[in-house]
């Protein structure tokens, strides 16, 4: 598995209307056709919700909603980006020269990150051009990771167009590191699941190493997601970016307390680790060596033994550099609280207790309050959202992705699957001041969904 590629799969064309459609419009676009597609999914996380970049395991899987992108090589140097969507305009760049603006989280720099994680990897200075077409039906800015479906998709898109091999956890972790060109600090869960996923499987993903171990889904329950429509988009405000800085600065304080050597610490994981202690105490030091009153970056440096200057070159990132409350006590517990939900909801799937469903819930459901009180990623519409869901039959609902708005995702007994959706439609999405216009894809069942794929055309 950890030496798999991803897959090539050999398709007629005309037998799959979403592919056939995109070849059609790729030739009137470029006026040629296609010489592959390359396709990776969007994802929903069940738990473990802003512990990725603290180094602790997730559990997403796979959605059946993906990016899909026609591609050419050309000889021309160029790089032309196009979209199905009229939302996203048009773009075309040398693609010996790839500028990534940070300032605007544009769709393109997207797939330019992808491109460009995989040109450093090879150290290669010149890229052959090439012409695209993008096709997603991710509901963007949702939380279901479809700029990270972007970046893995360009990624496989520049691989292939290269000729060259990677395998699957090479290539989520070229993803995930160059994602981070856009601006935001984000951990490695979207880009691994997008291209570790298998169909019918949650994914368990540890980090250091990246690794994926199935988690296999109890039978009688439906993952049910919906879409509070509150966008979110964390590459245009700092609230991601303030909470990895709040959880950087706490490891580092912990560290600290503990006589360990803090300065190289980055990860609340890593103080874990190099104490040699379970979460639960983790949560015990924390409360000991932290307060819940916000710090003020004065008594960081205090605490550190560092200056105003340090703090914000060496430890902060741009993004973050002035903000003047961090709450260290509430991010670390959190963590390390989510990061032991992670580790029960796996215990619960593996021993399949009658109860299943049920205690599932009940993990989702301290996950969200957690997300909601202590790590303040939720949102009004979130909490009205995960509240109708739990009222109308969910045994556990919580909000999915950075959070901050996006989409909700319930544990639904399967048997009570139609009234559920029927009246989560009506008390969150029918409003009768029609303030509300959803879209198709607000509210839907979904199934664990495969990984990245080339098609090729038979
Ligand atoms: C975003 C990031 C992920 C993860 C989640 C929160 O999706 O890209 O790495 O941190 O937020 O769990």
């Amino acid at each position: 598995m950890a030496t798999e590629s991803p897959a090539t799969r050999r398709v007629q064309v005309a037998e799959h209307p979403r592919l056939l459609k995109l070849k059609e419009m790729f030739n009137s676009k470029f006026g040629s056709i296609p010489k592959f597609y390359v396709r990776a999914p969007g994802r929903v996380n069940l738990i473990g919700e802003h512990i990725d970049y603290c180094g602790y395991s997730v559990l997403p899987m796979a959605v059946e909603q993906d990016l899909l992108i026609a591609v050419e090589p050309v000889e021309t140097y160029t790089l032309q980006l196009a979209n199905t969507n009229p939302l996203y305009p048009d773009f075309s760049t040398s693609a010996t020269n790839i500028q990534i603006d940070k300032t605007k989280p544009l769709w393109h720099n997207y797939f330019l990150c992808g491109l460009k994680g995989i040109q450093e990897h090879f150290g290669l200075s010149n890229l052959t051009g090439m012409n695209c077409l993008v096709d997603g039906n991710i509901p963007p800015r949702s939380g279901l990771s479809s700029s990270s479906a972007l970046v893995c998709c360009a990624g496989l898109v520049t691989l292939t167009v290269l000729g060259m091999n990677l395998t699957k956890v090479e290539l989520a972790e070229i993803c995930a590191k160059s994602e981070r060109y856009i601006g935001t600090e984000g951990g490695g869960m979207d880009q691994s699941i997008s291209f570790l996923a298998e169909e019918g499987t949650a994914k368990l993903i540890e980090f250091s190493p990246l690794r994926a171990t199935n988690v296999n889904l109890p039978s009688g329950a439906v993952f049910v997601i919906a879409n509070s429509c509150v966008e979110m988009n964390k590459a245009a405000t700092s609230h991601f970016n303030i909470r990895v800085m709040e959880c950087r600065l706490a490891a580092k304080l912990l560290a600290k307390y503990k006589s360990l050597q803090w300065d190289k610490v980055l990860q609340l994981e890593e103080v874990q680790a190099k104490l040699g202690i379970s979460l639960e105490e983790m949560l015990l030091v924390t409360e000991d060596a932290l307060h819940p009153e916000p710090y003020s970056p004065e008594e960081i440096c205090r605490c550190l033994g560092i200056t105003l200057e340090e703090l914000r070159t060496q430890i902060l990132s741009p993004n973050t550099h002035d903000v003047l409350i961090f709450k260290l006590y509430q991010r670390a517990k959190h963590v390390y609280s989510e990061a032991a939900r992670v580790l029960q909801f796996k215990k619960i799937c593996e021993e399949a207790p009658e109860n299943t469903v049920q205690l599932l819930g009940e993990l989702m459901n301290q996950s969200h309050m957690s997300c909601r009180d202590m790590y303040e990623c939720s949102c009004p519409e979130l909490d009205q959202l995960v509240n109708i869901c739990r009222k109308f039959g969910a045994e556990g609902s919580r909000l999915t992705g950075a959070g901050w708005g996006g989409c909700t995702v319930s544990i639904v007994p399967a048997d009570k699957l139609t009234s559920f959706l029927a009246n989560v439609h009506k008390a969150y999405y029918q409003r009768s001041d029609g303030s509300l216009a959803p879209e198709k894809q607000s509210l839907f069942a979904t199934k664990p969904g495969g990984g990245a794929l080339v098609f090729l055309e038979a």
